[in-house]
């Protein structure tokens, strides 16, 4: 039986949603990896990409439609200079290297995260992996690229606060849905199921506002040793879930027909 016959058999006889829509991926680990290795630090970054790779191919696999990931925080500029090259410089081999496969497996990539401080290199680099892939159909990989959650939450309550000024919103119109419409992720789903590796149970700033109502599934492996059997048993112990979105009941909708 296929892997995704199981995850959709576990859900069905527990009337949970069978696979998520959103899944989101905080790919923590790198370090330890490395270090446990005795490598450089880079090199478990380098690894980690080839796990991404298996991330996103499991992804298309598995018929997830939207797979978000946390590729540099905002918060990660602090780090040591040569460490942001390396990142940096990653994301760009990321790019200029599977593009062109992501393209070809129909994906389309979008790029959440502020663009304004960026180096125009880079900024040119994510506004092309858009553009080249904006009319497929398949799997949207969402990369979080100098992302915070919290600016991203900031910059929507800027936004909000000048229409109010010039007069074209009023305060009253400010609710769930508007402050959602002036988020980076305005026009994606909000994530069914957050997966973090490496063992760490928290956020870091990632996805606050569209994490409400998301599962939390947490990994003890670190990043680079992710890979599909992994997304499986994250998805399977995520069809053991039941979400009820702040009900007594799970909704109509996640049951199965009874
Ligand atoms: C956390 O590991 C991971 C990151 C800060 C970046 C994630 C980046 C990749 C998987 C590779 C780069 C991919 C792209 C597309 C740029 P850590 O360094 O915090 O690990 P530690 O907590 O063990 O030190």
């Amino acid at each position: 039986m296929a892997e995704g016959e199981i995850l959709d058999m576990a859900a069905t006889s527990l009337g949970v949603p069978a696979a998520p829509r959103h899944v989101a991926l905080i790919m923590d680990g790198n370090g330890r990896w490395a270090a446990a290795r005795g490598l450089p630090r880079f090199e478990g970054h380098r690894r980690g990409v080839e796990a991404l790779r298996r991330a996103v191919r499991a992804a298309i696999d598995l018929e997830i439609s939207y797979l978000t990931v946390y590729s540099f925080s905002a918060e990660n500029w602090s780090r040591p200079r040569e460490e942001v090259q390396s990142l940096l410089g990653l994301l760009h081999r990321f790019i200029r290297n599977d593009l062109a496969e992501l393209h070809a497996n129909n994906v389309r990539v979008r790029v959440i995260g502020a663009r304004d401080d960026l180096a125009p290199e880079i900024a040119d680099l994510l506004k092309e992996a858009e553009q080249v892939t904006e009319a497929n159909t398949g799997l949207t990989l969402v990369v979080a690229f100098n992302y915070g959650a919290r600016q991203e939450i900031a910059a929507a309550a800027r936004a909000l606060a000048q229409m109010v000024a010039e007069g074209r919103l009023s305060p009253q119109e400010i609710d769930a849905d508007a402050i959602s419409a002036q988020l980076d992720t305005a026009d994606i789903p909000d994530p069914d199921v957050i997966i973090r590796t490496s063992g760490e149970q928290r956020l870091s700033n990632f996805l606050l506002w569209q994490a409400a109502y998301a599962e939390f599934v947490f990994l003890p492996i670190l990043w680079p040793d992710f890979d599909r059997a992994a997304m499986v048993a994250a998805l399977e112990e995520y069809a053991h879930r039941e979400r009820r979105f702040g009900r007594v009941e799970a909704p109509r909708s996640a049951k199965t027909a009874s």
